[in-house]
């Protein structure tokens, strides 16, 4: 079978699309899937002026869900190489479906990273949900690559004499969202520190980078910055010509039309 052209990303069901990919041909993909949770991208949950968020968001119904991870992550597993890995974001909601379905596929875990963002929904009668899940997998752990020291020197030191190195690699990572304040936007996006935090530890240039749930593009963006082959799959159109005008146009953020209104306030993020 002919492999997709990396360096494009394509409008469609990212289940189909990655069937057109060749076995083994993936060196990493970093993955943000849809959460199940009923989420409209335009809900007074998510307070935000409605009129920037591009509308259109792909649910899954929580019946489905696990059904849903079971299809698409047995396409990630067949199309990575065997020294490939794999890091996929979850909220807790349905994160038992996102490690089941890792298991029984023959993933092995390597990390479960703690993604802690700047502060999350209010609420008055349960806790503030102020984290989110990031799954390091691998096919065969002996050949999947880490750089352990390409962020900081191995004796490089902070002024208390703690190792830079030893903090950055701890698993709860402390990395703010992103708040594009009179930009165009997806309801939902990963900040790009997180990103390139993943492809410097664990890729190389020029490596094959998948992401089968594109949203915004945060993920093809960041390879394309930092010089590596990316492969995306987005089923919402309007998402995807977002998406596709960022890396064409090479724009991190695009100023949107809107104009009459101005942004409410403190942005409070919908719960995960
Ligand atoms: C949580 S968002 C991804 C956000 C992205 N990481 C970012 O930083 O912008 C999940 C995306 O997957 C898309 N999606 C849902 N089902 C899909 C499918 N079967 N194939 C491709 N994309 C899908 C949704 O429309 C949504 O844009």
């Amino acid at each position: 079978m002919n492999s997709l052209q990396t360096n494009i990303i394509y409008n469609e069901d990212c289940i189909a699309g990655m069937r057109k990919i060749s076995d083994g041909s993936i060196d990493l993909v970093i993955t943000d899937p849809p959460f199940a949770i009923d989420f409209s991208p335009k809900r007074s949950n998510y307070n935000r002026i409605a009129g920037r968020v591009l509308t259109g968001y792909n649910e899954i119904s929580a019946n489905r869900y696990y059904d849903f991870s079971l299809q698409w992550m047995k396409q990630v597993y067949r199309v990575l190489k065997d020294s490939g890995s794999m890091f996929v974001f979850s909220g807790w909601n349905n994160l038992k479906d996102i490690l089941n379905t890792l298991d029984i596929l023959g993933f092995i875990t390597v990390n479960h990273i703690i993604w802690k963002y700047q502060f999350g929904v209010v609420t008055k009668r349960k806790f503030v949900t102020s984290h989110y899940h990031c799954l390091y997998v691998c096919k065969n752990d002996a050949k999947r690559k880490f750089f352990p020291y390409v962020r900081f020197k191995k004796n490089e030191r902070k002024t208390n004499g703690g190792s830079f190195h030893y903090e950055d690699k701890e698993d709860v990572w402390f990395i703010k969202r992103e708040y594009w304040s009179g930009d165009q936007k997806t309801p939902t996006k990963l900040p790009a520190e997180i990103i390139k935090k993943i492809l410097q530890y664990t890729s190389e240039e020029n490596d094959a980078i998948l992401d089968p749930f594109l949203g915004s593009g945060q993920v093809v963006v960041v390879c394309k910055q930092m010089h590596r082959r990316y492969i995306g799959f987005e089923i919402v159109k309007e998402y995807y010509e977002f998406a596709k005008e960022r890396l064409e146009n090479g724009k991190y953020r695009i100023k949107s039309n809107e104009t009459a209104f101005s942004e409410i306030g403190q942005p409070v993020l919908f719960d995960r």
